[in-house]
């Protein structure tokens, strides 16, 4: 959005300063003003921010990790949004042009960056000829190094053993050679002046070094621990007293998806949680230290703002918090519905009405999904239900057949199918080898322009099905920008890669292409069924809103110290009953980390990524179903088949990462802002039947009882002894409780006041037939809750 900040400069004119802006950059240690000319016209202002003496940042080494879109990676993009690596670049530059170009000559340039900034060393290259050649060196060499990278972690993610370890440490080692060397050269380049803005932005990006910044013992030690840390995520698994242990996929999420027992759900919880927390947490603080080290070499603040520059935006944490208050009413009565259903099933004595939900009961070992329990809250049980499953089972269908089905669904708008290589390649079922393998689903570009791979193992289930999709979306965007430098072989922005698939499933999911491919008996039952799709896709896709939005507002404010490692846990859970209202099931402490029990953080994926893409895949959905000239309402659009809704999206896709992400999102969209317009359109006619619905059986939205605690963690927490109490289902000490307690007090009467308006707007949409609608005070509206 803004895409020419630098070049852009308003001169001799002060720029306009917004409100609250100062705050935000008197965090950071070395603040600059700049100004820029808006597209709107008028000169604005810019602050960034740069830590003084700081080196360097690029994108390239776990970029390699890229393939691993799916899971992306941890791009680190410098950002066009501040100018720290104007600043900080010449001192670095100028240091490092006198010396080789090894690790370890790079390894003294970063110690001796603390002095502060100079004018420009007179040694920078403005030749852009030269620059043209240096791009196109790295660009053929890359491919060659990120293929062997490749396939390596690819080995190793199929086939854990020690061999394959060593192996991909080795490429690992090779390729932070390869970042440094190229990196090191990068920063030679004066680009202020250059004319091919192309050659510009890959020459920026080249400069970031991302880990490979770290001084080589450390960057060793950093290496093993990644792998480490996801290792220890893929191989665990939760044993019964007989010895019969189950790994997470199939077993546990099987589990988890389909008891409705609250001691069995809690077994396999808690067991999870035991097995792999704990074991990450010992590694855990040291892996911050060191993200943030590299991300400082590379001119971030800390790790966090590292991972928000990829997306290019200077007010990217506003931005998304309003889009999450977008959305907000429709979780609240999502949730209030689900919690009255659960309450049905398990009774009081596991579900209060008027408080957070246990987490362990939403079919899904993170709640971050709920539609394994559709069974439970299906609105019109005498309609045609929306799960597929059964009929795919009794059709014989195999994961094969599942990616085949993707595969026709992206050739049928006109995209490319995959290569016939994908298909013996790819690891599409869980290897019944004996094998050990990371389950998580990935798809993974190999940089040749013909090797493209899934791994995922594939269960036979309507969930897997719409994975599938997912994951394609990524090979599809593998394959469209093929062409394009290695530079920019990522998506627009990651959660543009994300969208892509999802937009397909939204049409696949549709009953009419469900009846179409034989998987529903009817394809239209009016209103009923029209109700019941729309929640089995609420479950999904509204549900998980809060829980993107939680992971990294966790991670970016454990990046920049402000929870500590005291606090990991207790945060974690006061951020999942803020956005989520969500309680755990039985007491929690300090020695716990249930962070570390989703797969993305033990393998230090950004998560954000997941929520920019469940908004923005509706407003692609919107912007192809018009294109496609689909008429009604937009839950029952199908594109298949629509040429020219999948040349909107090729087009899109083909840009890569050449230009800023609004530049592909005019292209599919007309215009290039994210909204969340498109989402709450879809789900209009679900928010109706809602508010109705909860009207009627005078639901209270939110969690006005939130530190009440369900029974099985009162238990658990009197066992623990003396001097330690249960607070907000976390143990703690009484003296921590106490001022808890006062916090939240606090909270509770500031929240009461600033819920009124939200209330207010909820209720007066349609509906006055609650009793007493607005009770007290509801988490996961618009006031932030403190950390001290
Ligand atoms: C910019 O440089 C790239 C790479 O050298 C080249 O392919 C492209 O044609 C150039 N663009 C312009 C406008 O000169
Ligand atoms: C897994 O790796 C081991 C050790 O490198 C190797 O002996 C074995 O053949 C591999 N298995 C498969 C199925 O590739
Ligand atoms: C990486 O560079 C170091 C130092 O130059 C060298 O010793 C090492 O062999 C290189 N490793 C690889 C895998 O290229
Ligand atoms: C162990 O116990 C579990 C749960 O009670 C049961 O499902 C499993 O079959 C048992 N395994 C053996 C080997 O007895
Ligand atoms: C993989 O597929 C290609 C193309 O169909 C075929 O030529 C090759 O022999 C296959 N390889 C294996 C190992 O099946
Ligand atoms: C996009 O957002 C900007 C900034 O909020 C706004 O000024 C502009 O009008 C929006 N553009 C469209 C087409 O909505
Ligand atoms: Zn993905």
């Amino acid at each position: 959005m803004f895409p020419n900040i630098l070049e852009r400069v308003c001169p001799g004119q002060r720029p306009q300063l917004g409100a609250g802006w100062g705050a935000h950059c008197s965090m950071r240690s070395h603040c600059r003003l700049h100004s820029y000319w808006s597209e709107s016209g008028g000169c604005r202002a810019l602050l960034s921010c740069a830590a003084m003496g700081q080196g360097w940042a690029a994108p390239g080494l776990p970029c390699l990790l890229l393939l691993l879109l799916c899971c992306g990676c941890p791009l680190l993009v410098p950002g066009q949004g501040t100018t720290r690596q104007v600043t900080v670049s010449q001192t670095t530059t100028s240091q490092t042009t006198t010396s080789s170009q090894t690790t370890t000559s790079l390894t003294t340039t970063h110690q001796t960056t603390t002095s502060s900034p100079k004018t420009q060393s007179p040694n920078l290259v403005s030749d852009e000829t030269e620059a043209s050649k240096f791009v196109e060196e790295y660009d053929r060499i890359s491919q060659v190094v990120l293929n062997q990278y490749a396939e390596a972690n690819w080995n190793y993610n199929t086939n854990i053993t020690s061999e394959g370890s060593k192996m991909l440490l080795e490429m690992s080692t090779q390729m932070a050679n390869h970042t440094v060397k190229y990196g090191t050269w990068a920063r030679k380049f004066d680009v202020t002046n250059f004319q091919n803005a192309t050659v510009k932005r890959m020459i920026k990006k080249i400069q970031d070094l991302e880990r490979a910044a770290l001084p080589v013992k450390e960057l060793e030690e950093y290496n093993q621990i990644l792998l480490d840390l996801e290792t220890k995520y893929s191989v665990a698994s939760v044993c019964y007293a007989n010895g019969t242990c189950l790994q997470l996929e199939p077993d546990l999420s099987n589990l988890m998806a389909t008891s409705r027992n609250y001691e069995e759900l809690l077994w396999a919880w808690k067991g999870w949680r035991d097995k792999v927390g704990r074991a990450i947490l010992p590694h855990f603080p040291r892996y911050v230290e060191l993200t943030n080290k590299a991300a400082r070499l590379n001119g971030y603040v800390d790790g966090g703002d590292s991972w928000r520059s990829m997306y290019e935006m200077p007010f990217l944490e506003h931005d998304l918090e309003q889009l999450f208050q977008q959305l907000q009413p429709l979780y609240l009565h999502l949730h209030a519905y689900v919690r009255r259903a659960l309450y049905r099933h398990y009774g009081p004595e596991h579900i209060n009405l008027e408080g957070p939900i246990p987490a362990h009961l939403l079919g899904n070992m993170w709640a971050q999904s709920w539609s394994n329990i559709y069974d439970l809250v299906v609105p019109f049980p005498s309609a045609p239900r929306m799960d597929v499953t059964e009929a795919m089972i009794k059709q014989g269908w195999t994961p094969q057949r599942i990616f085949k089905e993707a595969d026709n669904f992206f050739t049928s708008l006109g995209l490319l199918p995959v290569p016939p290589e994908f298909w013996n390649k790819s690891m599409l079922e869980k290897p019944t080898d004996g094998r050990e393998v990371v389950c998580h689903a990935s798809a993974w570009d190999f940089f040749n322009g013909k090797d493209f791979r899934i791994k995922q193992c594939t269960s036979v289930n309507m969930e897997d099905l719409v994975v599938a999709h997912h994951e394609m979306g990524h090979i599809q965007y593998f394959m469209q920008y093929k062409d394009l430098p290695v530079t920019f072989r990522e998506g627009a922005n990651p959660g543009f890669h994300e969208a892509i698939g999802d937009v397909l499933a939204l049409s696949v999911t549709t009953p009419k292409h469900l009846y179409n491919i034989n998987l529903l008996s009817s394809e239209d039952g009016g209103y009923e069924e029209d109700i019941n799709f729309l929640m089995k896709m609420a479950l999904d896709k509204i549900a998980f809103v809060p829980f993107s939005y939680l992971v990294d507002q966790w991670r970016w404010r454990v990046f920049d110290r402000s929870i500590t490692k005291e606090n990991y846990n207790q945060e974690w859970w006061s951020l999942r009953l803020k956005y989520q209202g969500l309680c755990p099931p039985v007491a929690r402490s300090q020695g716990d980390f249930d962070p570390g029990a989703k797969f993305h953080i033990p393998s230090s994926v950004p998560y954000i990524r997941y929520f920019i893409s469940f908004i923005i895949q509706f407003q692609f959905h919107e912007a192809l179903c018009q294109a496609a000239g689909h008429q009604g309402p937009l839950h029952k659009c199908d594109i298949y088949q629509s040429k020219e809704a999948g040349k909107r999206l090729a087009d899109a896709m083909k840009l890569g990462f050449s230009q800023p992400w609004p530049e592909a999102m005019k292209l599919i969209t007309g215009q290039p802002n994210m909204s969340a317009s498109a989402i709450m359109t879809y789900f209009k006619p679900l928010l109706d039947w809602l508010q109705t619905e909860n009207g009627r059986h005078g639901e209270t939205l939110g969690w006005p009882q939130y530190n009440w605690t369900p029974n099985s963690a009162r238990l658990e927490g009197s066992l623990l002894g003396t001097g330690r109490v249960n607070f907000l289902g976390l143990n703690l000490e009484e003296q921590q409780a106490r001022v808890g307690q006062w916090v939240l007090l606090f909270l509770g009467v500031t929240l009461l006041v600033a819920t009124l308006g939200l209330t207010q707007r909820l209720f007066s949409v349609r509906h006055h037939s609650l009793h007493q609608p607005h009770r007290g005070p509801q988490f996961g509206s618009e006031v932030e809750l403190r950390h001290s």
